[in-house]
């Protein structure tokens, strides 16, 4: 797996994202665990330390009078009066009834002198007792105490005897056991997260491999195909819905490619065909020329017949390497702020000669301003429209009508140059803006060009931002309406 794949890279992802999570649900639950352990240690140190000092009020009201603590505690001891054993008896059996013998414990008197201690406890734990556990006769409070060897929790607890003679407890419990359970816990913790990291980035892995499966076969068919075999197409999968938005976006990727390549192909057909016609032309003129002797009237029809033939593969040449820059350039044209009510006036003077000598009136309708300013490159413009009235006029019939109107609309200027001539058949009328393409070609008079006038046309128009669109009907006539920005 490389390290830049999106399956690599997903599954570090995923696997960042749950280590993050465990890490703060075991901490969580480690923290947790270790309160509940401690509050439970706490409140058995409590119960334990209120024992003893009710064990030793319970032995006060033996004694009928009050006494000192401190004789208390002798009498406890049997110091002073062996008639009163039995208490050290009772303490004895009391104590043990209470189970200390695990911990530690220290009653102090009130000038902080240990009065009682419990029998296990030696010179090292008084020390730890004296250093950390500091004596508080004002209230109860619990710290952990600890030395190399042991780590212990322990309860400082103020009580008083009847005479109000203060004493405080302090009484300590180991904390292996709860120290135990928190290092099993961590351990367990530490291994169950390693393990589930482990599955789920192998799992992860696997399954983004799963999901990442059809960009392979993506891959491997985007690999398969060349410009031979671009009619190959990607099997679309059930399953996720981007995987087949995928495939579906890439298939028609690749038939907009085969539709453009066909297209290409067809073009280079048709500059072939257009161009070999007049070679095939003068080929032909000249070898019937040089055949045999001939007058001199005769080569003189030949030259013209060839002239006229370079003529016309000089003007296919030209118009194709305009429309290749026009295209691909848009260098090429240099842009300046136009009066169009004015150049569309200019337009009409020009159709009307044109028009003339075919018997056709041209009309001009224009909106009641006189400015109406548009960004343009004045030649293009000239050519666009031109190529628009020569259409008009070329296939309207003698004594027809041609018609240009400059309409206004918001931040729009509209231009519709209509005629009343043959029309365009629906099926053709997608098809005329393609190089080329000429729907009234043939038949005994055909009508001189090249069919690369509206494909010119339209690349000037969207060079200016505009829309070129027609509209027309069969022996009815056409109307083409050019759309510019405003200025
Ligand atoms: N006003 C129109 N009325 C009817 N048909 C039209 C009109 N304008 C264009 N056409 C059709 O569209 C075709 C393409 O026009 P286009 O101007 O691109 O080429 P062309 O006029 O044949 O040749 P040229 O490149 O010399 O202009 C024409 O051959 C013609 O069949
Ligand atoms: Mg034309």
């Amino acid at each position: 797996m490389k390290i830049n794949s999106i399956r690599f890279k997903a599954s570090i992802l995923y696997t960042s994202i749950l280590c993050v999570i465990l890490v703060v649900f075991s901490g969580v639950l480690f923290y947790l665990t270790a309160l509940i352990l401690y509050g439970d240690v706490d409140e058995r140190l409590r119960l334990k330390a209120t024992a003893v000092a009710d064990i030793l009020k319970s032995y006060e009201d033996l004694r009928k009078t009050p006494v000192t603590p401190q004789d208390l505690i002798n009498r406890l001891l049997g110091i002073d009066d062996p008639s009163l054993m039995i208490l050290e008896n009772l303490w004895r059996s009391d104590i043990k009834a209470l189970r200390l013998q695990e911990d530690y414990f220290f009653i102090l008197n009130g000038y902080g002198m240990p009065v009682i201690r419990s029998e296990n406890l030696d010179k090292n734990m008084e020390d730890l007792f004296k250093t950390q556990l500091p004596i508080n006769f004002s209230g109860m409070f619990f710290k952990d105490i600890k030395n190399e060897k042991q780590r212990l929790r322990a309860i400082n607890l103020p009580f008083s005897l009847s005479h109000r003679n203060l004493l405080v407890i302090q009484l300590a419990t180991p904390l292996d056991f709860v120290i135990a359970i928190l290092q099993k816990l961590m351990y367990f913790m530490a291994a169950s997260v390693l393990f589930i990291l482990g599955l789920t980035s192998f799992l992860g892995g696997f399954f983004a491999r799963s999901i990442l499966k059809p960009v392979l076969n993506v891959i491997k068919t985007a690999d398969d195909i060349s410009h031979t075999d671009l009619n190959l197409r990607i099997q679309e999968t059930e399953g996720d819905e981007e995987m087949k938005r995928l495939i579906r976006s890439f298939n028609a990727m690749i038939e907009r490619l085969e539709k453009s390549f066909a297209h290409v192909n067809e073009f280079s057909s048709h500059v072939a065909h257009e161009l070999k016609t007049p070679i095939a032309i003068i080929r032909g003129e000249m070898e019937l020329a040089l055949s045999e002797p001939r007058e001199t009237r005769e080569y003189e029809r030949v030259m013209q017949v060839c002239l006229q033939e370079i003529d016309r593969l000089t003007r296919i040449i030209r118009d194709l390497l305009l429309q290749a820059r026009l295209d691909y350039n848009l260098e090429v044209f240099r842009f300046e702020e136009i009066n169009l009510v004015e150049f569309i006036r200019e337009m009409h003077e020009h159709s009307q000669i044109l028009a003339d000598e075919k018997k056709i009136s041209a009309d001009l309708k224009l909106p009641g301003i006189r400015q109406v300013p548009v960004k343009a490159d004045k030649t293009h413009l000239r050519r666009l429209f031109l190529n628009l009235i020569t259409n008009a006029i070329t296939y309207t019939p003698e004594g027809g009508r041609i018609g240009i109107e400059l309409t206004l609309a918001e931040n729009q200027a509209q231009v519709a140059i209509s005629d009343t001539g043959i029309g365009i058949s629906e099926e053709n009328l997608t098809k005329i803006f393609d190089k080329f393409f000429r729907a009234h070609k043939g038949g005994d008079d055909p009508v001189p060009g090249t069919g690369l006038g509206l494909s010119i046309a339209r690349s000037i128009v969207r060079a200016h931002q505009g829309t070129i669109t027609v509209q027309s009907r069969i022996n009815e006539g056409s109307v083409f309406t050019v759309i510019l920005p405003l200025a």
